[in-house]
């Protein structure tokens, strides 16, 4: 089957059902816009699997997935999409780049969760952008905006509820959204602690790719810790 599209940590290949796409998550590891780039064992099948048990219970909660059913330990069957080609990024806790841009301690509960996009460009580095850079850049439309808003903040209220039953603290994540072939906008790409930051809610220990981008701990000790508490089997 022909590779479609290959990410930093996905490839895309296509099957003999054109409305069907083979989703294969690959062990690489990258940060800093790929700067930082190893190969971490079992980390393809840790996302595969977390990605897999969010994006049905995504689903039941009205948010519309590219997800159709795991294939095999590192495989996920998905619907094609059009990316849009912005990160949509939600955030319920300051970290990261919102703690630096604000000079905010990392920690901070914010008033209200917020939405931000950024532009998926890795030669600009990803910018931040506002609604009207992306009416300039035509990126998308009003009306794919406002739904992409509608969609982060209830895969939001989702995501939050199915992590205070895990006893985690949901601290933000990204979601890119594409167009299905009768336009209809999809949550596409994944749903796992490589696009999500995720902390104990007693210790606040890190349990995502923070790991591995400040070098904190093991990344696949901190996966398996998410894939277990959100009710997933760990083997090996
Ligand atoms: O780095 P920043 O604080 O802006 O990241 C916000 C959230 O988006 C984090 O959960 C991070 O893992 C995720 N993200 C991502 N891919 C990127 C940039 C950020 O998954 N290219």
């Amino acid at each position: 089957m022909t590779l479609l599209y290959e990410g930093k940590a996905k490839q895309l290949f296509t099957t003999e059902n054109e409305n069907e796409l083979r989703l294969q998550y690959k062990n690489d590891a990258t940060a800093f816009n790929g700067v930082k780039h190893d190969i971490v064992e079992g980390k393809g099948r840790l996302n595969n699997e977390i990605s897999a048990l969010f994006f049905p219970l995504l689903e039941e909660a009205g948010i519309p997935t590219h997800f159709i059913k795991r294939l095999s330990e590192t495989e996920q069957l998905v619907t094609p999409t059009t990316i849009i080609p912005l990160e949509v990024v939600v955030r319920n806790i300051a970290a990261g780049s919102l703690a630096k841009r604000l000079g905010w301690e990392e920690g901070i509960e914010l008033q209200r969760s917020i939405v931000e996009f950024y532009y998926k460009d890795d030669a600009l580095g990803d910018p931040l952008v506002t609604e009207e850079h992306i009416a300039l850049l035509e990126a998308a439309t009003v009306e794919q905006l406002e739904e992409m808003k509608r969609l982060a903040l209830l895969t939001n209220k989702t995501l939050l509820s199915i992590c205070e039953s895990a006893n985690l603290l949901l601290v933000d994540f990204k979601l890119e959204f594409g167009m299905t072939k009768d336009c209809e906008l999809i949550l596409a790409d994944e749903v796992s602690p490589d696009t999500c930051r995720f902390w104990d809610r007693d210790t606040l220990q890190k349990l995502d790719k923070d790991l591995y981008r400040f070098e904190l701990g093991s990344l696949t000790a901190g996966y398996e810790t998410i894939l277990e508490r959100i009710g997933g089997v760990v083997h090996g």
